[in-house]
């Protein structure tokens, strides 16, 4: 099986390499990511000299480079997004670019070859949620140029399914938290700067709630989408932790043994969705699929990685981390 990974150098596309080798060890992999935001070379430097994997640095909106490489593979999972959400709001451009036009660009290779597609979206593109989770078939309704992005690439996608019935299936997932995450991210940030002693920015009143996941209980639910997910269908993949962001900067600090005194409120970012939540019943029926991994144990070895890792984050400053980065690029 040749699988041909895009974004693989950033956070979930990098554990999805590692989680695939292990189990599948026989299957070759080639990653392409145009080392954007959010990537870093660290991620894979234990597999650099595994046969069955290979890198190459170039981007998904690259037509010439896309066709050769899909005309190779057998599948293609995309991950490669710009995504952050503040960043979106700053400068959209890269995310038409990278999250639309790339999708685009894959889907004429895939179209032109015949080839798997499987894209890794967003429970944001249906924006907040009063109450409720939304299912697979409730209407798409982003809120930042980010979830737009995401959401447009999603109805792509859709369009190619009918018009030329190309083999692609969705998956959408709700935050990921674990090792090798970008420090502009939630978890990885407080860990950063509680280590540092540093402030902690935290949005508005620290309310906002989302759904999280453990980024190996993601990897696996992808695995088992290709292996078995229905050509042309959504699934939903949720973790079962829906949790406000105050709590969770709280339980880091606990478990840290650091004191609540670093916490610091700051200025809301505009069309900050309130709560996002998926029903992800779907996969579990039809694919026989659950999350594994318990908030709290998953919460305690991802700071323990960060903490091990410190040469991971040799390169990052705490003059990196913005409180306001939505305000400030
Ligand atoms: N992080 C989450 O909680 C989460 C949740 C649901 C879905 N997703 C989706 O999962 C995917 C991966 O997210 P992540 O958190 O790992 O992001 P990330 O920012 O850590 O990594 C994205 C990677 O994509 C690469 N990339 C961006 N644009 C590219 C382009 N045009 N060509 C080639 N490479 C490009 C970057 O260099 C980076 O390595 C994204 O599609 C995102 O929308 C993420």
């Amino acid at each position: 099986m040749k699988l041909l990974v895009t974004g693989g150098v950033g956070f979930i596309g990098s554990n999805f390499i590692l989680h695939v080798l292990d189990k599948h060890p026989k299957f070759k992999i080639t990653n392409v990511d145009a080392e954007l935001v959010g990537s870093n070379r660290q991620n894979l430097k234990d597999i650099k000299n595994n046969k069955n994997y290979e890198y190459i640095k170039g981007n998904i909106t690259n037509k010439k480079l896309i066709e050769r490489l899909v005309s190779k593979t057998d599948v293609v999972f995309n991950f490669a997004a710009e995504s952050h959400v503040d960043r979106s709001i700053t400068d959209p451009r890269p995310f038409i670019t990278s999250n639309i036009l790339g999708v685009y660009t894959i889907l004429e290779a895939i179209r032109k070859y015949r080839k798997k597609f499987i894209q890794i979206s967003t429970d944001e593109v249906f924006g907040s949620l009063k109450s409720g989770s939304a299912h697979e078939k409730y209407p798409l309704n982003p809120s930042s140029p980010y979830a737009a992005s995401k959401a447009s690439a999603e109805l792509l996608i859709r369009s190619y399914i009918a018009t030329y019935g190309c083999d692609a299936i969705i998956t959408r997932c709700t935050n990921n938290y674990g090792p090798r995450q970008s420090p502009e991210k939630l978890i990885p940030k407080v860990i950063f700067l509680a280590e540092k002693n540093k402030k902690i920015p935290i949005y508005g009143t620290g309310k906002n709630i989302r759904d999280w996941i453990f980024v190996l209980d993601h990897c696996n639910a992808i695995l088992r989408v290709f292996f078995k997910g229905k050509s042309g269908e959504v699934y939903n993949i949720a973790g079962l932790n829906e949790i406000d962001n105050l709590t969770i900067v709280k339980k880091i600090l606990k478990i840290m043994g650091k004191s609540r005194d670093l916490i610091h409120f700051t200025t809301d970012r505009p069309g900050h969705d309130f709560r996002y939540s998926l029903n992800s019943s779907k996969i579990y029926k039809e694919l026989r699929w659950k999350p594994s991994y318990n908030f709290e144990r998953g919460l305690e070895y991802t700071i323990n990685w960060y903490l091990k890792n410190k040469d991971w984050w040799k390169s990052i400053s705490s003059k990196d981390i913005i409180s306001t980065p939505w305000k400030t690029r």
